[in-house]
C-alpha cells in the first residue's frame, strides 16, 4: 500500500507553514499513520488541509489556474495565505509501498511580474539504496515548466539548492551525454506552464515512477459525500468506484453484484446491513421501462423494503462509507471530513473502528485522513493517530500531535479515552 509519511504546506489559506510527519530532511520525526484524525476548533484549518489535499489532486487534473477557482476557492489571491507574497508550497514525502524509497514530491505555485499563474518548481526526489544522509537525488527539476527528468527507476542527481546555482547544472546536462548517468537524462519543456509536468512525463512509459506518483494521486478519494444527491435516481449501469459525492451507490453495488463473486458480494451487503442499526437485506432493483436503479434496504419493521430515496441522511451516509472500504480495489489515499455529521454518536466508535481496519489489518487497504470535532469518534483513536489543529496568535493554524504531549499519552495508557481527554480540555497546547 502506498503511503504518505509526510506533509507540508505553506500559504495555503490559513496553513502559512504546517509540517505533519515525516519529511526527507526531519529523518528523526515519526511518519503518519496509515490512519490520521485532524481535530480542532472552529477555524483552526481542518478544512483547509483536506482542501490543501484536494488542490492538489486538482492541480494535476486541470491545471492550477482552474484548480485555483475549482470547488469555490476563489483564485489564487484568496487561496494564498493573507499578506504573504511568496509562492503556495507543497511537500509529500511518500513511499510506494512498505519495501519501496521514499520519495519527496515539491511542488510551488506563484503568480509571474504580469500576475499570470503559474507552477514555479515542481521536484521529485528519492534517496539511493542505503543513503540514509545528504540531499536526495532528484529525478524531476523543473522550473517554470522547464528542465531535466531522468529516466528508469534509478537515475537522478544530487542537487543543493541553497548552494549551487540550478542554472550551472542545467548547463552542465546540456552538454553532450559522457557518463551513462547523463545519459539518461533528458531535457524537456512543457507547452503550459499552468500543468504540472508530472502529468505529461506521468504517462510516458520511460518514467515509471513519476507514473506511479501521478497514478496515486490520481487514485485520491476525497468525500464530498452529499446526501441530497446520494438520494438521487441514478440510471442502470455498472460503476467500479464510488464518486465523490456518493451518488452513485447503486452502480456501485450494481458493479459489485456482477462483478465479483457473488457470495463474496452477499457477504459485503450483510456486513454493511450489521453495522447500520435498523436495517436488514440490501438488494439493487433496476426498472427496465425506464432504466432507473433502485437500492433497496429492508428495514427490520417492515415487510416492503424502502428505496434509498427514502432512507435517512444517516444511514445513506454510512452505507456509503462501508461500501467505499469493501470497494475491491481501493483507493490508495480517502480523505473525509466531519464523517460524524448527521450519524448517531454510537455509530462513530464502529466507524473509527472500521477506518482503522481498512488501514491498518491484514491487508493495508487505504490510508484515511479524517478530520472530526467528535470527541466520541476521537475517543476510539490513540494518540499517534491524532493531530491537533489550532490557530495561533498570528492567525495562522498550527498544529501537533496529540502524542506529543506526555500527560495524554500516560493517560490513555491508563485507560482514559482520548476523546474525553479532549473534552476536558487537556489536548489544547499548553
Ligand atoms: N487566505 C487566507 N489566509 C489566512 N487565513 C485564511 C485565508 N483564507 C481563509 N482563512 C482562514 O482560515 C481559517 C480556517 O478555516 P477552516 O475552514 O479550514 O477551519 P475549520 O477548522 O475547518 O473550521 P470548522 O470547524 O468551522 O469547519 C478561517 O478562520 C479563515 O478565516
Ligand atoms: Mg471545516
Amino acid at each position: 500500500m502506498a503511503i504518505i509519511e509526510g506533509f507540508r504546506v505553506k500559504n495555503y489559506g490559513a496553513l502559512k507553514d504546517i509540517t505533519l510527519g515525516k519529511l526527507w530532511n526531519t529523518q528523526k520525526a515519526k511518519p503518519l499513520n496509515p490512519l490520521t484524525v485532524v481535530i480542532g476548533k472552529n477555524g483552526a484549518g481542518k478544512s483547509t488541509i483536506f482542501d490543501a489535499f484536494g488542490f492538489i489532486a486538482d492541480c494535476l487534473k486541470l491545471g492550477v489556474e482552474d484548480a485555483c477557482f475549482a470547488r469555490g476557492r476563489g483564485g489564487f489571491e484568496k487561496i494564498r495565505s493573507q499578506e504573504q507574497t511568496g509562492p503556495i508550497e507543497f511537500e509529500i514525502y511518500y513511499k510506494e509501498d512498505a519495501k519501496a524509497l521514499p520519495i519527496t514530491y515539491e511542488l510551488s505555485i506563484n503568480v509571474d511580474n504580469g500576475g499570470k499563474l503559474y507552477v514555479e518548481k515542481e521536484r521529485l526526489r528519492q534517496r539511493r539504496k542505503g543513503q540514509k544522509t545528504g540531499w536526495p537525488f532528484s529525478f524531476l527539476i523543473l522550473n517554470a515548466g522547464k528542465g531535466f527528468v531522468w529516466k528508469g527507476n534509478a537515475g537522478g542527481q544530487q542537487v543543493d539548492e541553497d548552494k549551487k546555482n540550478i542554472d550551472d547544472l542545467f548547463a552542465s546536462l546540456k552538454e553532450p551525454a559522457q557518463t551513462e548517468e547523463k545519459a539518461e537524462t533528458e531535457w524537456v519543456e512543457l507547452d503550459d506552464n499552468r500543468k504540472l509536468g508530472i502529468a505529461t512525463l506521468g504517462s510516458l512509459k520511460q518514467h515509471p515512477r513519476i507514473s506511479a506518483f501521478r497514478r496515486f494521486i490520481e487514485g485520491w478519494y476525497l468525500s464530498y459525500f452529499d446526501p441530497n444527491a446520494a438520494r438521487e435516481l441514478p440510471k442502470a449501469g455498472p460503476q467500479k468506484h464510488l464518486n465523490v459525492k456518493g451518488d452513485n451507490i447503486g452502480n456501485v453495488v450494481q458493479y459489485m453484484e456482477r462483478d465479483i463473486n457473488q457470495e463474496r458480494f452477499k457477504r459485503i451487503l450483510q456486513r454493511i446491513s450489521e453495522k447500520i442499526p435498523g436495517i436488514g437485506e440490501i438488494s439493487t432493483h433496476k426498472d427496465d421501462y425506464s432504466n432507473n436503479l433502485y437500492l433497496l434496504f429492508k428495514d427490520k419493521g417492515f415487510a416492503v423494503p424502502f428505496t434509498h430515496m427514502q432512507m435517512s441522511d444517516g444511514t445513506l451516509k454510512v452505507f456509503a462509507y462501508l461500501l467505499l472500504l469493501e470497494d475491491p480495489d481501493p483507493p490508495p489515499f480517502i480523505c473525509i471530513e466531519e464523517p460524524e455529521n448527521g450519524l448517531y454518536h454510537k455509530l462513530l466508535e464502529t466507524l473509527a473502528l472500521e477506518f482503522r481496519e481498512h488501514a491498518t489489518g491484514k491487508k493495508e487497504r487505504s490510508q484515511i485522513f479524517v478530520t472530526t470535532h467528535q470527541p466520541y469518534l476521537v475517543d476510539a483513536l490513540n494518540p499517534e493517530e491524532v493531530w491537533v489543529m489550532e490557530k495561533g496568535d498570528d492567525g495562522f493554524s498550527a498544529i501537533h500531535r496529540a502524542s506529543d504531549n506526555q500527560i495524554v499519552k500516560s493517560m490513555v495508557e491508563e485507560g482514559q479515552p482520548l476523546g474525553s481527554l479532549w473534552y476536558s480540555d487537556y489536548l489544547d497546547p499548553r
